[in-house]
């Protein structure tokens, strides 16, 4: 298996929680009893990824440096880096580029939650196949807020479109992402949206387009949460705890292979 490498997008400026995060990077924030971040980090290290960047606004390095440190007391390599600007989600994979050398990559949202028993197997069975890029939906009742899959029986993918009005299907596109070694290339070659910035719906399209695209559905006993607003960050701390204390299984736990 060729080698497959981490990346959490963690920049932007958490603007639906401000004031919380004019002093610290919403992805430091805690969701419950951990900081935000060491849920998708979780989610890495689960997929047995040993070489992980972490991207954060200008900065911010130091900060997040400080709470998660080089990876060694989590058998990995964690590297930093930072966005000047939030361009976009495809721009990870610019700035990424370098530190790729040329590797295959699982790209995550640094607010992302998810959780189901059966993730690690699936991440590995993904991470199996060298030369596709996949997608990971999850049913919601506001697919308007998100990139929106529509698929055929087989689980082909018909098509992607970012925040669409009227919805074709209500699976949303997660914030994780497996590419194979070409998608910082393709991030290059992409024009900015309307909303000035480089669109991860528009790589994807990219891999659709070139026959490369799989999806994968989280369906029954996932759950794929958001945390960028006060009231989601509460739902997602209640959602943690209600697992923890009354299930006892543990999530987002760093050292939990
Ligand atoms: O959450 C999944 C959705 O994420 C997908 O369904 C959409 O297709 C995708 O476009 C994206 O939706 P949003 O546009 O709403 O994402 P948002 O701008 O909120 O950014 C998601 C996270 O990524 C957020 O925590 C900040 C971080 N980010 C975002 C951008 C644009 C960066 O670190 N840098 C950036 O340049």
């Amino acid at each position: 298996m060729t080698k497959v490498k981490g990346i959490i997008l963690a920049g932007g400026d958490g603007t639906r929680l401000k004031p919380m995060t004019d002093l610290i990077s919403k992805q430091l924030l805690p969701v419950y009893n951990k900081p935000m971040i060491f849920y998708p980090l979780s989610v890495l290290i689960q997929a047995n990824i040993k070489e992980i960047l972490i991207i954060t606004k200008p900065g911010e390095v130091e900060n997040f440096k400080r709470i998660i440190g080089d990876g060694k007391k989590w058998g990995i390599r964690i590297d930093y880096l930072s966005q000047s600007k939030p361009k976009g989600i495809a721009d990870a994979l610019i700035i990424a580029d370098d530190w790729l050398k040329n590797s295959r990559s699982l790209l995550i949202l640094g607010d992302n939650l998810f959780f189901g028993p059966n993730l690690k197997n699936l991440l590995i069975k993904v991470l199996k196949v060298k030369d596709r890029s996949t997608i990971f939906a999850y049913r919601v009742s506001d697919p308007e807020r998100y990139g929106v899959v529509s698929f055929d029986k087989g689980m082909n993918v018909k098509s992607i479109i970012e925040k669409p009005k009227r919805t074709k299907s209500d699976w949303a596109v997660t914030g994780l992402y497996s590419y194979d070694k070409n998608a910082p290339s393709i991030a290059k070659n992409l024009k900015p949206s309307k909303r000035g910035e480089l669109e991860i719906t528009d790589l994807n399209k990219e891999y659709l387009k070139r026959n490369k695209l799989d999806l994968e559905l989280l369906g029954e006993g996932f759950a794929w949460l958001d945390t960028g607003t006060p009231d989601s960050l509460l739902e997602a701390s209640n959602f943690v705890k209600i697992l923890e204390t009354r299930q006892g299984i543990l999530i987002g736990d760093p050292s939990k292979k």
